[in-house]
C-alpha cells in the first residue's frame, strides 16, 4: 500500500510517499526555517503562506522522485494535530483535495504518533509494545506504546517541553532559530560544573517532570552575569544545561522501563537528535538490559515519512477520515473520536 504522507505542522513542508509504514519511497521537505530566523521563532502566518506556496510542487516532486503517478497512490495522509492551526489546515486541506480527486482514503494523523513511529521506519524490526520519550518542541511526554494505535501516558513535563526550553535558551544566548542544535553543537566543546544548573522534582507523579524552573535559571544567570559585565563560557554553560536537562529525561525513561516491564525503548521528536541524551540513553538502558531505539537525525525532526508510516497503522485498524475532517491546534496523542 503507498500512502502519500502530508505534514504542515509548524514550519517545515513535507510530502513522503511511504510503502506499507516501513519503505520510504521519497520523503521531500521544504524547510522555513531560514525564513523564520529573522525573528527568532515560527511566525504563524508567513508559516501558512509558505506551505501554500510549497505543498503542490513537493507532492509533485515525491511522485517524480519515486518515479509513480497518481494513480499508484492507494491513500492520502496528513497531520491534522496537533500544531499552529493555520499551518496545519493547509495540509488537511491539501490531503482532502487529493483523495476526492483521486477517490482514496484520507488518514488522519497526530503528530506526536508520527513521530514515534519514525522508529518505525530506522527498525524494520520494532514492534508495539514498547516504551517510549517524546522529546520535541512542543511535548515530553512518557509513553506506554501498546500497540500501534494504543496508547497510555504514564509522565508528562508540566510545563515547558525540552525543546523550548533549549530554544529559549538558546535565543537568549543569541544563538539563531530554532537554537536546540546548535547548543547541542556548543555543549559538545564545553565542560560540566562550572555552572550548577537545578534537577527539578514535579508533582507526585514520579514519571512528570518540569523543565521552566532550569529554563529561568540558566537565563537568569545569563543576565546577571551580562549585567556585571562578567564573561560567560558559552560552552561550558550550555554543557551544564544540556547535563540538567538530560538527567532530568534520562531516569524519568528508565523509571517508564521498569514500570512497564518492557525490554524496548523508543525515543522520539526533535529533541531525541540531541547527542547528550543519546548518550546518556544508551548508557543507562544497557545497565538495564534493555534496547534502544532511535531514528537518525534526518528522521527525529519534522517529515512527511513518520506520518506515512503511522498512517499505515491507523488505516490498518480503520481510522479514516472523510471530508468532514478538521485541524487541530491541541489534541491528546490517545486517539479520542474526530
Ligand atoms: O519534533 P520537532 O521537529 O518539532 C515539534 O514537533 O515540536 O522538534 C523541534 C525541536 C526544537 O525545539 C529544536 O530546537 C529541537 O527539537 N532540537 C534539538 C536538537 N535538534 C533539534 N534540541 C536539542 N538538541 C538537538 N541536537
Ligand atoms: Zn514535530
Amino acid at each position: 500500500m503507498i500512502i502519500m504522507a502530508v505534514e504542515s505542522s509548524c514550519d517545515e513542508t513535507a510530502v513522503a510517499l511511504v510503502k506499507d509504514g516501513r519503505t520510504v519511497l521519497t520523503d521531500c521537505i521544504a524547510s522555513q526555517v531560514d525564513l523564520h530566523k529573522i525573528y527568532g521563532g515560527v511566525v504563524p502566518e508567513i508559516a501558512s503562506r509558505k506551505h501554500i506556496e510549497a505543498i503542490y510542487g513537493l507532492a509533485e516532486q515525491a511522485l517524480s522522485n519515486a518515479g509513480l503517478q497518481r494513480s499508484d497512490i492507494d491513500a492520502v495522509a496528513v497531520t491534522y494535530a496537533p500544531g499552529l492551526i493555520g499551518a496545519v489546515l493547509v495540509g488537511v486541506n491539501f490531503a482532502k483535495a487529493v483523495a476526492m480527486a483521486l477517490n482514496v482514503p484520507l488518514i488522519p494523523v497526530h503528530h506526536i504518533r508520527g513521530h514515534i513511529a519514525a522508529n518505525y521506519l530506522a527498525y524494520p524490526e520494532l514492534e508495539p509494545p514498547f516504551a517510549c520519550l517524546v522529546v520535541s518542541g512542543g511535548h515530553t511526554t512518557l509513553i506506554d506504546v501498546k500497540d500501534y494505535t494504543k496508547m497510555e501516558i504514564l509522565g508528562t513535563t508540566l510545563d515547558d517541553a525540552a525543546g523550548e526550553c533549549f530554544d529559549k535558551v538558546a535565543r537568549v544566548l543569541d544563538m539563531p532559530y530554532p537554537g536546540g542544535a546548535s547548543l547541542d553543537k556548543r555543549a559538545q566543546q564545553g565542560k560540566e560544573g562550572r555552572y550548577p544548573m537545578p534537577r527539578a522534582r514535579a508533582g507526585e507523579n514520579p514519571l512528570d517532570m518540569s523543565f521552566s524552573g532550569l529554563k529561568t535559571a540558566a537565563i537568569n544567570l545569563i543576565h546577571n552575569a551580562r549585567q556585571k559585565g562578567e564573561e560567560i563560557v558559552v560552552e561550558d554553560l550550555c554543557a551544564d544545561f544540556s547535563a540538567a536537562v538530560s538527567d532530568t529525561l534520562v531516569p524519568r525513561a528508565m523509571a517508564l522501563l521498569k514500570k512497564t516491564g518492557y525490554r524496548k525503548l523508543a525515543v522520539a521528536g526533535g529533541v531525541a537528535a540531541n547527542s547528550r541524551i543519546r548518550r546518556d540513553i544508551l548508557t543507562a538502558a544497557e545497565k538495564l538490559g534493555a534496547k534502544v531505539y532511535m531514528p537518525p537525525l534526518k528522521l527525529c525532526g519534522d517529515n512527511g515519512a513518520m506520518i506515512g508510516a503511522q498512517a499505515y497503522y491507523e488505516y490498518l485498524a480503520g481510522n479514516v477520515a472523510d471530508m468532514t475532517l478538521n485541524a487541530y491546534a491541541t489534541k491528546s496523542i490517545l486517539g479520542e473520536a474526530l
